[in-house]
């Protein structure tokens, strides 16, 4: 069997350093008949919209199946479970908690805990209640205030359980995806509408920092960046001048806010309508300080200069994991370093990182060299980083167990563990094994 393994005299080889696996709310829970309905049911809902037509309606059944979930995750080994709380689970329409749905959290949180296992609680991975997107979701600034009112409550009623909050997963993805280019809910399409989307979310990250800050003092509260790093196509200085503009506009427009207080300088050369509506005080909330900085690293984008846009982004080369994204690990240290170097960063835990593999499962087995080979390079490179003086505490599997790939339906599977959606079994991969067999070996 392939194995895992860390240099001898690596930190990532100490106790202190933590190793988790990590799901969302959307894509593995189902139960949605418990819950009030939210953007990605009304996405799944339309025509063209999933790969295979599906939603997360039942996804992994975790909402029934959490119990043996928790065991799964117990007998992999791990130290951390990083899991979302769906907001239209908790929260009613009129604002207030939603009892039922609370105890589903409290059950799995006061499970994890008897199993000596650190919750890592994310209040937003993508599900926002569709009623809250009926008056603008997130173009709507008055959204910020519903997040802010949503992490107070739920932060208070799940107090003393978790170990760490992030406000939101991956704002770029929200903002871009949703309301930008429109391949992820609520799909809207439209240059003027991503930033104004994005600054919003920053906004509510900020107001939610205030009252996680306040109820949770001993939580570690923060939030979950993703980081896909830009490379110039040729060595020409117009194509490092079209890498860097996509830098500023994908990735270090959702960091600089946090710890710089401001956008990057290309905020100057975009165009009014698709300026975001930036009030008195929104940066000083947006950049207040954060217990630790999550950062979520899949591959890189390559990018040359082009006539009529800022850049223009080529076909990723191989070598390709099955969703299509190159495999480049040499990014992910160069990433962390350089992030290390360009701002005052809290501590980081790298809260996902993982691979889309065309899984076979052949007599009870899934021997998944690629996705094993994947998760050994990425480690060697947070190593490297960790050597380079970057101040990383802990390492995320994305994910436990195959899930609901967003506009990829259940056609991509990310997990250590296989699910067969027919019966909801679940398989330890050979991944998960190897994944395993490194955390027990330290
Ligand atoms: C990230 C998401 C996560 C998962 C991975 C593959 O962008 O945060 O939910 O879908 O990609």
């Amino acid at each position: 069997m392939a194995k895992l393994s860390l240099p001898a005299n690596s930190k990532m080889r100490s106790n202190e350093f933590i190793y988790g696996v990590a799901t969302a709310s959307f894509q593995i829970e189902g139960g949605v008949n418990k819950r009030l309905p939210c953007i990605w049911d009304t996405f799944c809902a339309q025509k063209n919209t999933i790969a295979d037509n599906s939603n997360g309606d039942i996804a992994c059944d975790h909402f029934n199946q959490w119990q043996s979930d928790i065991e799964l995750i117990d007998s992999l080994g791990v130290d951390a479970y990083r899991l979302s709380i769906s907001w239209p689970r908790v929260i009613n329409k009129s604002g207030e908690l939603n009892q039922e749905g609370v105890d589903f959290y409290l059950n799995i949180l006061n499970s994890l805990a008897q199993k000596n296992i650190k919750a890592f609680v994310t209040l937003y991975h993508w599900d926002l209640p569709q009623h809250i997107e009926d008056n603008g979701g997130w173009l709507n600034r008055d959204t910020a205030y519903l997040f802010r009112d949503y992490a107070d409550k739920i932060s208070a009623a799940l107090k003393g359980k978790v170990y760490s909050f992030a406000t939101l997963n991956e704002p770029f993805c929200s903002a871009y995806l949703g309301y930008e280019v429109g391949v992820h809910a609520p799909g809207i399409k439209g240059k003027e509408y991503g930033k104004k989307a994005a600054h919003h979310l920053l906004l509510a990250h900020g107001l939610a920092m205030q009252v996680l800050n306040k109820n949770c003092p001993d939580s570690k509260n923060g939030i979950v960046l993703n980081f896909t790093p830009c490379y110039p196509e040729t060595n020409s200085s117009i194509d490092a001048k079209a890498a860097s503009y996509a830098d500023d506009y994908f990735n270090q427009w959702y960091i600089k806010p946090l710890f710089d207080g401001q956008y990057p300088d290309i905020i100057n050369q975009i165009p009014d309508e698709q300026q975001p509506a930036i009030h008195d005080g929104d940066m000083d909330i947006i950049s207040a300080p954060l217990d630790f900085l999550g950062v979520n690293f899949y591959t890189r984008a390559i990018y040359r200069a082009d006539k009529h846009e800022h850049f223009f982004q080529i076909a990723p080369p191989e070598p390709r994991t099955d969703i299509g994204w190159e495999i480049y690990p040499k990014a992910f240290s160069e990433l962390l370093v350089s992030l290390h170097n360009t701002y005052s960063l809290p501590p980081i835990f790298i809260t996902e990182n993982g691979a889309a593999i065309d899984d076979k499962i052949e007599q009870d087995q899934v021997n998944d060299i690629d996705r094993i080979n994947y998760y050994q390079a990425h480690l060697t490179e947070v190593n490297n980083a960790i050597e380079s003086g970057v101040n990383i505490k802990g390492y995320f599997a994305w994910s436990l167990m195959d899930n609901f790939e967003w506009a990829e339906g259940y056609s991509k599977r990310f997990g250590i563990v296989y699910v067969d959606y027919i019966t909801q079994q679940r398989t330890v991969k050979q991944s998960g094994i190897s994944y395993s067999a490194m955390i027990s070996q330290r």
